[in-house]
């Protein structure tokens, strides 16, 4: 009967165990499971758009290879996660649909645009310092699949994120015009990471539900400030500034005070109307469609070998 199995459920989660695939869950843990899983997927897979841009005109072979080698990882890191959300009973082909169909989102980070090279390092300290700030505490979310790819990911998150610091620690030891560079880049780019965190708490309808299944292990607010504190020291050894002048260390708080984030801007890029949105969906319809022979060809090779071996 169902209380026996929400008990078991709710044992399960409160000894910080995990749900696994055949386990029974309630329908709204699973909905928000595929929602979050989809959406994180989407987001590493739109990712590789940004910097991508930036492969043919690396300045040398050694940040042309470890660009190229990042921009797979990001791929990679949607594969493994296409497949965790594969694990409830949803088809890849149908979330990539619901993205290119703007029915499911992705990170509004990834529609910015990256305007000199100097944002290849400060997406890597920045946008993958937040990302790992978030992904961390999501190796120990509730549902299996989605837990267990996390350690991987947050494996190739670290180099990601010391590959972005040390491009910019070059790039500081270089002349005026590249140190301008780098503030100019972090500039753009510190307010939209701040964003990636979600909205503050009291405007997010998941959080509670989330934090209650353990999906989520610490609040939107709670990441975002950890994410602050930690980058300061960093733009400190740097030798570049944040564009916040209310940020400010609160030794009553131990933590750090910032500026209101712009959740007009938040709620702007999410309804699609970013400075990159449409093109950002355009070049991912276009791959899909330009992918279309690879997928059929797959399918027709499959079938073939189901004959042979039937
Ligand atoms: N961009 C786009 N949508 C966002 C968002 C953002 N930065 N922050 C919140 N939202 C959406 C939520 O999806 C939700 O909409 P939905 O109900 O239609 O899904 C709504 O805004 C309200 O936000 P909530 O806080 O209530 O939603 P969540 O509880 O899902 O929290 C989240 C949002 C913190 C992003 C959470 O979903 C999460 O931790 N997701 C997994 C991490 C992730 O997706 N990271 C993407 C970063 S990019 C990346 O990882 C690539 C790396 O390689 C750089």
């Amino acid at each position: 009967p169902e209380t026996e199995l929400e008990s078991h459920f709710e044992r399960t989660i409160e000894r910080d165990q995990r749900i696994e695939p055949r386990d029974w869950a309630p329908e709204g843990y699973r909905k928000t499971m595929v929602r979050q899983i989809a959406q994180h997927a989407h987001s590493e897979i739109i990712g590789m758009q940004p910097e991508g841009n930036w492969i043919t005109r690396a300045p040398s072979l050694r940040r042309k290879a470890i660009l190229l080698a990042k921009v797979q990882d990001e791929a990679g890191h949607g594969l493994y996660l296409y497949s965790a959300a594969e694990t409830l009973g949803v088809d890849r082909a149908d979330l990539t649909e619901k993205l290119i169909s703007g029915r499911q989102k992705y990170s509004s980070i990834f529609n910015y645009p990256t305007l000199t090279f100097a944002d290849v390092g400060v997406i890597g300290w920045l946008v993958d310092g937040a990302a790992i700030c978030n992904q961390v505490p999501l190796c120990r979310s509730s549902y299996g699949p989605y837990a267990r790819a996390m350690v991987r990911i947050c494996k190739e998150e670290s180099f990601h994120q010391r590959q972005g610091y040390e491009l910019l620690m070059t790039m500081m030891r270089g002349t005026g015009q590249q140190r301008e560079m780098v503030q100019e880049a972090v500039d753009r780019w510190w307010w939209p990471s701040l964003m990636m965190f979600g909205p503050p708490d009291a405007d997010s309808p998941n959080t509670a539900q989330s934090m209650a299944w353990k999906v989520k292990r610490h609040t939107n607010d709670e990441l975002r400030q950890r994410f602050v504190d930690m980058s300061v020291p960093q733009a400190e050894a740097l030798g570049v500034t944040f564009p916040d002048p209310d940020l400010a260390w609160n030794a009553d708080r131990g933590h750090y005070d910032f500026g209101a984030v712009d959740w007009a801007e938040f709620k702007n890029v999410l309804q699609g109307n970013g400075p990159c949105n449409a093109q950002r969906i355009a070049r991912r319809r276009r791959a899909h469609d330009e992918g279309a022979w690879v997928r059929e060809a797959a399918a027709a090779h499959a079938a073939k070998n189901q004959e042979a071996t039937a």
